[in-house]
């Protein structure tokens, strides 16, 4: 099947097929060890691996679901684990069906989850809470393996909970590290393109750095070393791109420290982009319209809008200051290839006017347009 694609040895990712914002849905399957099986895991004799489901997705996901699972295990039938990282819908409104058709199947999430998703009329004698682990660990029934209960608390919720597999070293973080799929091209892996949504969703969704980098601090100290991320929205995280994007993320402003009134710099910005968007009217009211259409739409319609509108003028921003310039840069960069340098120079101009620091890659684009036209006049 080919939305099936193994990024460790037995842990498989299926993706919903969205184009702005995807669920994933992991699937990981433990060999069973078949010497030695106690007496009391006989049954399992005959089943070649306990199949653990990492948040299970919503009722969209479904046939997918029947689909990828009879070509992995032979059918939901066959599901053991349901894991779920917290209770939200595109988490758990899958877990009822499940429970009902893997008949021998448990829930794990944390007891914070549970308070909430036992409102679906899950029995109280399907659910394992994480917490209730010894040391933080599970073995696996009638296999080898274990996995570790690593908590994201407030990481976007009190309870939110990820798993590590350290056989693997994929560490299933939930909405830790997830992102909008900014990256252009179609890729289970994220490369250095994708920061900007990840950034954006983490500005949206976490509520402090603080609880961000208590959850980093935890997912360093986990041994053996985390080698990939895999979130339930966009792309894998591998490589040096792990270190990299917790290091970056560790020092991101998101949620309250970004509504923080003393944060002057969105403050300001929200008067440049209407003061920018008012000269554009003047320099072409057709790039005007246009790009205003563009920017009021948000990415997905379903998603938090980065920059809120009131009319033409900008009356909120929902993200970071820099990240909210290169979001506009990005939209105008896309969309006109033709008046994109005159488009920045107006908003750099108005940056400066408003004594708001011009992020980095803005000058640089400015420069390198400046070098290319200079080598043109020659
Ligand atoms: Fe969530
Ligand atoms: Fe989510």
């Amino acid at each position: 099947m080919q939305n099936i694609v193994e990024i460790g040895k037995g842990f498989y990712k299926l993706s919903s097929s969205e184009k702005d914002f995807h669920r994933n849905i992991y699937i990981r399957k433990f060999p069973i060890k078949k010497e030695g099986l106690g007496f009391l895991f006989q049954r399992f004799k005959k089943k070649n691996s306990i199949n653990m489901i990492m948040d299970p997705g919503t009722k969209l996901d479904l046939p997918l679901l029947e689909d990828a699972l009879k070509e992995l295990i032979g059918g939901l039938k066959n599901i053991d684990i349901i894991f779920v990282s917290h209770q939200d819908p595109d988490v758990t409104s899958n877990v009822s069906p499940l429970l009902m058709r893997a008949k021998n199947s448990f829930l794990i999430g944390s007891i914070d989850a549970w308070r909430l998703i036992k409102m679906y009329g899950v029995p109280q004698g399907r659910f394992k809470a994480a917490e209730s682990f010894v040391s933080s660990y599970f073995e696996i029934p009638g296999t080898t393996s274990k996995i570790y209960f690593v908590p994201a608390t407030y990481c976007h919720f009190r309870g939110a909970m990820m798993v590590y597999d350290p056989e693997t070293r994929i560490l299933f973080s939930g909405d830790f590290m997830a992102g909008l799929n900014t990256m252009n091209k179609q890729s289970v892996y994220a490369d250095e393109s994708a920061w900007p949504g990840i950034a954006l969703f983490h500005q949206i969704y976490m509520p402090s750095k603080k609880a961000i980098q208590r959850t980093i601090e935890l997912i360093r100290m986990l041994t053996p070393k985390v080698e990939v991320i895999a979130p339930q929205h966009g792309y894998v995280i591998k490589g040096d791109l792990v270190d990299e994007f917790l290091e970056r993320l560790y020092h991101l402003d998101v949620g309250v420290d970004i509504e923080d009134v003393n944060n002057a710099y969105t403050g300001r910005l929200v008067l440049a982009l209407s003061e920018f968007l008012s000269k554009v009217k003047v320099y072409n009211i057709i790039v005007h319209t246009k790009l205003l259409k563009l920017l009021k739409e948000s990415q997905s319609r379903e998603f938090t809008q980065p920059i809120v509108f009131m009319g033409e003028e900008v009356s909120k921003i929902n993200i970071g200051y820099e990240e909210a310039v290169e979001y506009i840069v990005s939209v105008i960069r896309r969309n006109f290839k033709k008046e994109a340098n005159e488009l920045l120079i107006i908003l750099q101009d108005i940056l400066v006017d408003l004594s708001l620091p011009i992020p980095p890659f803005l000058s640089n684009l400015l420069r390198k347009d400046l070098e290319e036209n200079a080598f043109k006049g020659e």
